[in-house]
């Protein structure tokens, strides 16, 4: 079978469409879920779509893309700005791997300007709000197609 995507989402997205919204919006993270689905399955992909509030168990999420995925698109949240052992974990795979955000960290507070995350992966996508996740997609099917053609089984 085909290797899904991973689409990792660390911690308060939960919370997406109560949360701030007149940062984040009104699309809560199952309506982005479902946007996601459709789109990455337009592409020819399947996703595997979580959300965690846990540092430990995103990292467990990133090892397990490693093993499983055929890219990774992840929203760290505010662990992006604060976790030394999630970039550690992004550097470990051997898969492309894209930063995704709603919002635009850089155009926020300077506690958010840093993120450990981008170093460790190929690109970041910020500020389009839920359109992030969808310009994720593409990135990961490009990076995909240009790794080119698996070994045939
Ligand atoms: C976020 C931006 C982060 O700074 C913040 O901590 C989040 C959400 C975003 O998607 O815009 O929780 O990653």
């Amino acid at each position: 079978m085909a290797r899904p995507l991973f689409i990792l989402n660390g911690p308060n997205l939960n919370l997406l469409g109560t949360r701030e919204p007149d940062i984040y919006g009104y699309a809560t993270l199952s309506d982005i879920e479902a946007a996601c689905a459709e789109h990455a399955h337009m592409l020819g992909h399947t996703i595997d779509f979580r959300q965690t509030n846990h540092e430990g168990v995103l990292i467990d999420a990133v090892q397990e893309a490693g093993r499983e995925a055929s890219a990774l698109i992840i929203n760290p949240a505010g662990y992006g700005h604060t976790s030394i052992a999630l970039h550690d974990a992004l550097k470990a795979i051997p898969i492309p791997a894209i930063e995704i955000h709603l919002s635009q960290p850089a155009a926020r507070e300077a506690f958010r300007h840093h993120s450990y995350v981008s170093s460790a992966v190929s690109g970041t996508i910020s500020g389009f709000g839920a359109r992030s996740y969808i310009l994720g997609i593409e990135a990961a099917h490009a990076l995909i197609a240009a790794s080119g053609p698996k070994t045939k089984a």
